[in-house]
């Protein structure tokens, strides 16, 4: 198939990229590159030896610039990763986090039903779930009450795209609930690079090691958890670009609209994280304990046998990797991509 990638150069957009072309399937990508490099997409097209990937620097609200890709490329299905998702930025700027990830999202499946493409996959998160009814979260777990402006564009979104296909059944809507994703290409040539301060604690753990950042608050140590710190479901980004394949080759038979968790079903606390980075890497991270965040939850995981048993996906890479392949990014490439 051929397949359009909103937000292609980011950090999940480019190791799917790698992994459709392994499949067998071509792309095409638009990004505005508000968060991204185009130098993930030349060392996408070197990864998957193919002279270069055909791109777009296009914002998906931009309508008629997105019409005319439409007019150029025949195109099959879309996966739409493009979209503002700093969770503090969002508390900061809502109006810019809605106006940005829902509006664009509204321009895009328009111009897409215009030109006769109707398949998307959709980036959601586990974020939607709010303080999950049920652990381990399955998809019927009812969705919760976001605690960001970030997390109700996801939720929003997802009620977009389910009634858009309920009312035209003609559409096929994949919505992939991401847990924690971390860790990089093995070939540490692609990977994550967040822009100021990491929110996220993979980032800033490889930060400390690099020697960006003296040491890591670890979030609280109260939580009714194993060790006290929060507990998450984190995913290696290769494993969650191979789910958006395993997606796109179920498209037609998902019967319309399907939900997917996209995780591992393992749950890992901060400091099993901070230890396993330090054993497999040789690195300490030295860490202090810092008051909890607000927003955070004690424990978030997810039952991924959904995805198993309707896609024949799993995630295959473990903690292991996860910190492993984390590092050699970040130490390969201190500053991310050269400007
Ligand atoms: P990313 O910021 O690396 O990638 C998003 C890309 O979208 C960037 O390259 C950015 O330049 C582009 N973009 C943003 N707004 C755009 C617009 N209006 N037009 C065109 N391009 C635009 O983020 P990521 O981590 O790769 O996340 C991809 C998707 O997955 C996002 O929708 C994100 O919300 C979602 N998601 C991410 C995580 C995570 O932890 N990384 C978790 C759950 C869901
Ligand atoms: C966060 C967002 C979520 C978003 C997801 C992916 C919040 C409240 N939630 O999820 O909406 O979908 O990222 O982008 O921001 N931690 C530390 N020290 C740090 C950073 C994190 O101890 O410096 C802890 C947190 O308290 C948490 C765990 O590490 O227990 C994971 O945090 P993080 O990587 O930010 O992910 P989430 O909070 O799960």
């Amino acid at each position: 198939m051929n397949i359009l990638v909103t937000g292609g150069a980011g950090y999940i957009g480019s190791h799917t990229l790698i992994e459709l072309y392994k499949a067998g399937h071509t792309a095409v990508v638009v990004d505005n590159l508000s968060n991204s490099n185009p130098e993930s997409l030349r060392r996408v097209a070197e990864l998957a030896g193919i002279e270069q990937v055909p791109f777009y620097k296009v914002d998906i609200r931009d309508r008629e610039a997105l019409e005319k890709v439409f007019s150029q490329h025949k195109l099959d299905a879309c996966i739409h990763f493009a979209g503002l998702k700093a969770v503090g930025e969002s508390v900061e700027k809502p109006w810019e986090y809605y106006e940005n990830n829902i509006g664009g999202t509204l321009v895009l499946v328009d111009v897409m039903r215009q030109h006769g493409c109707k398949n998307i996959i959709f980036s959601s998160s586990a974020t939607v779930y709010g303080d999950p009814a049920q652990i381990p979260i399955t998809e019927q777990c009812p969705k919760g009450t976001c605690t960001n402006p970030y997390g109700w564009t996801k939720s929003m979104l997802e009620q977009v795209l389910t009634d858009i296909q309920h009312a035209d059944p003609s559409w096929n809507v994949v919505l992939l609930r991401y847990f924690n994703p971390v860790g990089a290409h093995p070939s540490g040539r692609i990977g994550e690079y967040p822009n100021g301060i990491p929110n996220n604690l993979m980032p800033y753990i490889t930060q400390v090691a690099v020697g960006k950042r003296p040491q890591l608050g670890v979030f609280g140590n109260d939580y009714p958890t194993p060790d006290g710190t929060g507990v998450r479901d984190y995913i290696h980004v290769c494993d969650l670009a191979s789910g958006h394949v395993s997606a796109l080759q179920a498209i037609d038979r998902c019967c319309g609209l399907a939900i997917y968790n996209l995780g591992t079903g393992q749950g890992y606390s901060v400091l099993d994280m901070v230890h396993a980075f330090e054993r497999v890497n040789h690195v300490p991270i030295p860490y202090t304990i810092q008051p909890r965040r607000a927003g955070d939850i004690a424990t978030c995981y997810s039952n991924p046998a959904k995805a198993e048993a309707e896609l024949g996906w799993k995630a295959r890479y473990g903690i292991d990797d996860m910190v492993r392949d984390s590092w050699n990014w970040q130490r390969n490439n201190p500053d991310g991509y050269p400007c």
